[in-house]
């Protein structure tokens, strides 16, 4: 009897130490656990989004600001002033700060690409315009960012290389030769690739491809980002460990760097995260305004749970999980692929409380 009831004591204890304890305390030894941060966020008086971010997790990277339309928007003409507001914010926390990111196709400046006349730039004329934004912006957060995402979304599902700016003007090489420039703006930073959707085999097989051509030239390449912009059924978890394996086999870590799980209706076969892929809204596909109901809670809980339990597994080829946002509220998922909808991906509801799985989500990794 008596063994009994200090059995249940020690189990009550257990239970409440897990509830108590936040996110970055469970994880904290094992690996970085962080979100992402808007501008307004930041700048929010008594910004719910600021209190739950120190409190819970011991990374961040900045949703927006960094990008080249708003570090670069004309060519030669920097602005700092957002993202050093957010920079700063982070390392005056103690949070390490990540780079997103450097060459992407999307929130580019359209400058990038053409000349005056509006005709397209020679290859010379890019790579000068690559180098000079990759050099400008990474001295300028030398020191105070661990790591950049290079190059972002550059392979379609089928493997093939996607056609923008970057590779209509410079083929396959620009790839390499982003991580060239970054490796020499600054060597003390880690160097990232980072795309979503890559449990597609043959998308995958060029990303390999692409890490060993980076490791061949004696280039520097950490890790890949696997961005986890998810759904509840798309990848299966065995997608996932099958994406894990290859890439840490082939000598770089992994992370989740933008992990949300949407809890609706997708509009299309493939789940895409590129910007542009819109749809229309439809009724049918904003089901749930009026809250989640239970089963599909349940149903999420357990997604979330199995994720985790993935990255647990798998822990010490992880480097970091960053979520794409704190509260539902401001999810991006609310407006994208389809507009003006509610959905529910994040770790904390719409009142920044943190969802009662996350409990679980501790003591897991306890
Ligand atoms: C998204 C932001 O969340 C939105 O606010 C913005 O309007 C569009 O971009 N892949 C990425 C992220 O690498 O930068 C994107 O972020 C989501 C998809």
């Amino acid at each position: 009897m008596k063994k009994l009831f200090f059995l249940s004591l020690l189990l009550s204890c257990v239970l409440q130490g897990a509830m108590g304890q936040t996110l970055k305390e469970a994880f904290g030894d094992k690996l970085l656990i962080g979100s992402c941060l808007t501008t307004p966020q930041l700048e929010e008086k008594n910004s719910p989004t600021l209190r739950v971010l120190n409190e819970q997790f011991n990374a961040v990277v900045a949703e927006n600001s960094m990008k080249s339309m708003y570090l670069q928007p004309k060519e030669g003409k920097f602005r700092f002033k957002e993202a050093d507001r957010f920079v700063n914010y982070a390392n005056a926390q103690g949070l390490k700060v990540t780079g997103h990111v450097l060459i992407w196709h999307s929130q580019c400046c359209p400058w990038f690409f053409t000349d005056k006349q509006g005709r397209k730039v020679t290859p010379e004329v890019l790579k000068k315009r690559m180098k000079s934004h990759i050099f400008r912006v990474m001295r300028h957060f030398k020191g105070r960012v661990i790591g950049w995402d290079v190059v972002n979304e550059a392979i379609m599902e089928d493997g093939s290389y996607r056609k923008s700016g970057f590779y209509e003007i410079l083929g396959e090489e620009y790839i390499p030769l982003a991580f060239q420039y970054a490796h020499e703006a600054d060597p003390d930073a880690e160097l990232y690739i980072n795309d979503y959707n890559e449990w597609y085999p043959e998308k995958r097989k060029t990303v390999l491809k692409i890490i060993n051509d980076i490791r061949r030239r004696g280039l520097r390449i950490d890790a890949v980002g696997l961005q986890g912009h998810i759904d509840m059924y798309s990848p299966t978890i065995e997608q996932y460990q099958a994406t894990i394996d290859d890439y840490t086999k082939a000598g770089v870590k992994v992370m989740f760097t933008e992990m949300e799980i949407s809890a609706l209706p997708q509009p299309g076969d493939v789940l895409s995260a590129n910007v542009s892929d819109k749809a229309a809204y439809k009724k049918e596909l904003d089901p749930y305004t009026g809250g989640l109901p239970e089963k599909v809670q349940q149903q999420w809980n357990k997604r979330l749970e199995d994720i985790f339990r993935l990255i647990l597994k798998n822990r010490e080829h992880f480097k970091r999980v960053t979520f794409w946002g704190i509260s539902d509220k401001y999810s991006w998922k609310n407006d994208y692929p389809v507009p003006g909808r509610t959905d529910y991906p994040l770790l904390f509801d719409r009142n920044f409380e943190r969802k009662p799985v996350v409990d679980k989500i501790v003591k897991m990794a306890r």
